[in-house]
């Protein structure tokens, strides 16, 4: 029985019986035979581990206790005359990325993850890190990161679970259950309205309190609740007017008052502006240091009564509780039985890439490929070789090993010839080819750059160079990457802020269209490019994408272009501008190639690299795939009619200048370690393609409901979430738009049907439940998503017309049937009423659909929800 069969039995077999009963059970599946560490899930606290915490807090001064709450880089400060350890902490979220720069196991990314809709391989992949996280004595685990997916332009997308609330909380609760069945805390970040990422410390996410509720809160929810999560981080932003780190309503009134949660509330690194508000708005700990929660700005509050001793005893009582809840006060926390390099887990990683790989067309069965027939294949693309198993910023775990996809294809069908070719230049080669002049006639090689000390290119250059081309590399957080001490000692040392002016001249050979592509720096940076003193790229203020590009018309001639740029922060300079003909961009080479191959891949996507950061933390992303891809797939497909395209993206790309005449086209996410082997398997058949969308995909950027709001507007930071609850495929059903691909869409190499639902009351917590059957009409085993929505026609409130409340995924061999069985409880039936501020079931019919995608709902039933029960169900806030 493969990995994912043997989790799912045991999964639907253990039925938690206590609060915490339910984690013990599906860790030792997880680990499976000769692994014992069950013993270290967390567990509620005994009367004597509270005496014990009380103790620690009597003999505190309040100088250690104002210490406490201000982090040390990564990690809780050890207070070795209290016996306490330190407690360190390291970024995943999809493998360690440890403070000493090793590598680890890097799994699919949460994006990925979230394809496979599969509650148990998250729960393995969250073990798998666990262990990782033990055998380098880590305690806390910051991750997993849970915003929902607004707009596929969100940088950091890639780290989270998709756009369904209770799909994420599903993976929340999965992969936190196995990682604190380690004894590691999980950190369940960034709380809360972090979807976006330009201007990310200063946006204010306006949110109405239905929408926060129903959307945006569900998957913290239920990392609290269901999976007793021992740690939440506070995101950059501000919510509602507040930032996080200090806003009462989000941090007390819902997580303490609401949710009763005992543990560690953290600050993200930097996301802390001012010590009262902090104290009082219930962060328990400033990271990376106490900047604002320290003795010399905390002890005078304290003395004016502004903040109270017992305010901050709370924050540390909240530590502690974390720490007793993992026994860390009484073991080490470095597991010396496990390995630093644990094999294990490869396994666990190939399965959670293979899982993930979410086939979207596949026109005349082109898939699998048959090995008997195709003799040569091209691998093409930036993604090819050597592969991006993950995105960019403080999510880029090191993998021990990484095989590419021209790696995975080789080993995959060893007798087919295997040709490759990158296929684009890197903007690297193409800036230091694109030439200039500094005068429209007459002038030298190069551009003029004059150098301001200020961020506004006010007053006169400090400095004016005459570089030849604009090709700066900076520091980007892929130069970080793997060592977080250096990225402490960048933060310790802030250059003063820096403006720059580029202005030169491009001549067009011929009259024709150009591509233009920049790479730039992300928070901390700003710029801007003009040509014939059009703007045509603006992240002066928002950092809208990494790789800005489009392409212009110019006539033969000269061009001016001015680049303007100004820097803050330690990371950032990174600066390069190529110009070149859209038609010669594709390397020559690649065609000759496509068209000797019986068939061609296209690995097309984001990349994160010493070149260019394209999808990445820290700013946003195109919805466009990165300059020359387009132009890449379309010069494929007029060559060889059997080219495949592959794309490594957080989320949708815009397929609409090639999608029509693509035959076959799969989303690989970022897929960890083992993404280019487990792609092949899916490209060769070996593996029968299982994953389903956890997002909508749109035809066009326009299509998506938060298109007109999700920047600002007048230039300001209040980012208005207008289209409320209407998120995703709730948005699309509303405005009457049709996506590309549906939410929950994926195709299989083999076909399933589904029949008989039955849709029944039930009793206790369930009230209804929804039976059916669901078989594997074809010729191949596979597994299918089941998925259930609800809705309510007759609804007084506006409700979404379908509202995903359960599934299964379903694994199914030739022929078979199986019956599942779907829980619908009181939260399934329920909306957040703004007006009494509860949850709320307005008694009447609702409709249940199932099938395999939001697209294809074969089944529908109803169930009457009677007054007396909608009174009756237990809804707490
Ligand atoms: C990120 C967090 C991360 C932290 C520590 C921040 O920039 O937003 O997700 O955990 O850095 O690296």
């Amino acid at each position: 029985m493969g990995l994912g069969a043997r989790f799912q039995l045991f999964a639907r077999q253990v039925k938690p019986k206590s609060r915490f009963a339910g984690k013990l059970l599906l860790l030792s599946t997880v680990l499976g035979a000769g692994v014992t560490l069950s013993a270290q899930a967390p567990h509620p606290l005994t009367p004597a581990e509270q005496q014990h915490i009380d103790d620690i807090l009597h003999k505190m001064t309040l100088a250690e206790k104002l210490d406490y709450i201000g982090g040390t880089g990564f990690a809780v400060r050890a207070m070795p005359g209290l016996d306490l350890p330190a407690l360190e902490m390291s970024d995943g979220p999809y493998g360690v990325r440890s403070n000493a720069g090793l590598p680890s196991t890097t799994y699919s990314e949460g994006i990925g993850l979230a394809a496979s809709w599969d509650r148990t391989l998250a729960g393995a992949v969250g073990a798998g890190i666990g262990r990782d996280a033990r055998a380098r004595g880590i305690h806390y685990m910051l991750g997993p990161g849970t915003n929902i997916y607004r707009s596929p332009r969100n940088g950091r997308n890639f780290e989270y679970f998709g756009e369904d609330p209770f799909l994420a909380g599903q993976m929340d609760i999965g992969y936190i259950t196995g990682m604190q069945g380690q004894g590691v805390s999980a950190t369940v970040k960034h709380y809360i309205g972090n979807n976006s990422e330009y201007l990310r410390h200063d946006s204010d996410s306006v949110i109405d309190e239905r929408t926060l509720r129903e959307i945006y809160l569900p998957p913290f929810e239920a990392a609290v609740k269901q999976a007793h999560v021992g740690a939440v981080m506070d995101s950059y932003n501000l919510i509602n007017g507040l930032h996080a780190t200090q806003n009462p309503v989000t941090n007390i009134d819902i997580l303490r008052h609401d949710w009763h949660f005992p543990g560690t509330l953290m600050s993200d690194w930097d996301a802390t502006y001012d010590a009262v508000g902090a104290a009082n708005g219930g962060l328990d700990i400033e990271m990376p240091t106490g900047k604002f929660m320290n003795r010399a700005k905390l002890t005078p509050a304290i003395q004016s009564g502004a903040v109270s001793e017992a305010t901050i005893e709370e924050k540390i009582r909240h530590i502690l509780t974390s720490a007793e809840m993992f026994g860390w006060l009484d073991r080490p926390q470095r597991d010396l039985s496990i390995p630093l390099y644990d094999a294990r887990d490869n396994a666990i990683a190939l399965q959670s890439a293979r899982e993930s790989v979410t086939l979207l067309k596949n026109d005349g069965a082109l898939l699998p490929l048959n090995k008997q027939q195709i003799h040569t294949v091209l691998v093409v693309g930036p993604n090819a070789y050597p592969g991006t198993p993950v995105g960019g910023g403080s999510a880029g775990v090191v993998p021990f090993h990484l095989t590419s996809l021209v790696e995975g294809v080789g080993t995959v069908a060893p007798a087919i010839n295997v040709l490759y070719d990158p296929g684009l230049p890197t903007l690297t080669d193409l800036a230091a080819h694109t030439d200039f002049t500094t005068a429209e006639s007459g002038g030298g090689a190069g551009l003029t750059e004059e150098v301001f000390a200020n961020q506004d290119l006010s007053g006169a250059p400090q400095r004016q160079l005459t570089p030849k081309h604009v090709n700066n590399t900076g520091i980007g957080w892929d130069s970080i990457s793997g060592n977080l001490d250096d990225l402490m000692a960048l933060f310790d040392h802030e250059p003063a802020a820096t403006s720059y002016r580029y202005t030169g001249y491009f001549h067009a050979g011929q009259e024709g269209r150009y591509l233009i592509a920049l790479a730039c720096g992300g928070e901390g940076n700003g710029v801007r490019v003009l040509i014939d003193g059009h703007l045509v790229i603006d992240n002066w203020k928002y950092v809208r994408a990494f790789e800005p590009h489009l392409v212009l018309p110019l006539t033969p001639g000269a061009h001016k272009v001015v680049v303007e740029a100004w820097q803050k922060g330690p990371i950032g300079g990174r600066l390069r501008l190529a110009i070149k003909p859209e038609d010669s961009v594709v390397n020559p080479h690649a065609l000759e190639l496509a068209a000797h191959a019986d068939a061609v891949i296209v690995a097309a996507g984001f990349y994160n690299n010493h070149d260019v950061n394209t999808e990445s933390e820290g700013g946003d992303r195109t919805f466009d795939l990165p300059f020359g891809q387009d132009e890449l797939i379309r010069a494929m497909e007029a060559v060889n009619s059997k080219t495949i395209v592959a794309v490594t993206s957080g989320g949708a790309v815009d397929a609409s200048g090639w999608i029509d005449h693509t035959p076959a086209f799969l989303e690989a996410w970022y897929g960890g370690q083992a993404g280019g082997r487990a792609l092949a398997e899916v490209l060769f058949g070996e593996v029968n393609p299982a994953g389903h969308l956890p997002i909508t995909w749109e035809r066009r950027a326009e299509d998506n409901p938060t298109f007109h709001n999700y920047y600002p507007q007048d230039d300001g930071i209040a980012v208005q979430y207008k289209e409320g609850i209407f998120v995703g495929y709730r948005g699309y059903e509303k405005n009457g738009v049709q996506p590309l691909f549906p939410f929950g869409y994926g195709l299989s190499y083999t076909s399933f049907s589904f029949a008989g639902l039955k849709v029944t009351p039930g009793s206790g917590p369930t009230l209804a439940t929804a039976e059916f059957d669901v078989t594997n009409t074809g010729r191949r085993a596979g597994a299918t998503v089941a998925q259930v929505y609800l809705s309510e026609p007759g609804a007084r409130e506006p409700r979404p017309a379908h509202e995903l409340k359960g599934f299964e995924r379903v694994e199914l061999a030739p022929g078979q049937t199986r019956h599942i069985s779907v829980p619908l409880d009181a939260r399934s039936f329920a909306w957040f009423n703004p007006t009494t501020h509860n949850w709320t079931i307005d008694p009447g019919s609702f409709t249940v659909s199932v099938g395999e995608s939001l697209a294809t709902l074969p089944l529908t039933g109803t169930v009457n929800i009677s007054p007396s029960t909608a009174r009756a169900a237990s809804l707490p806030r």
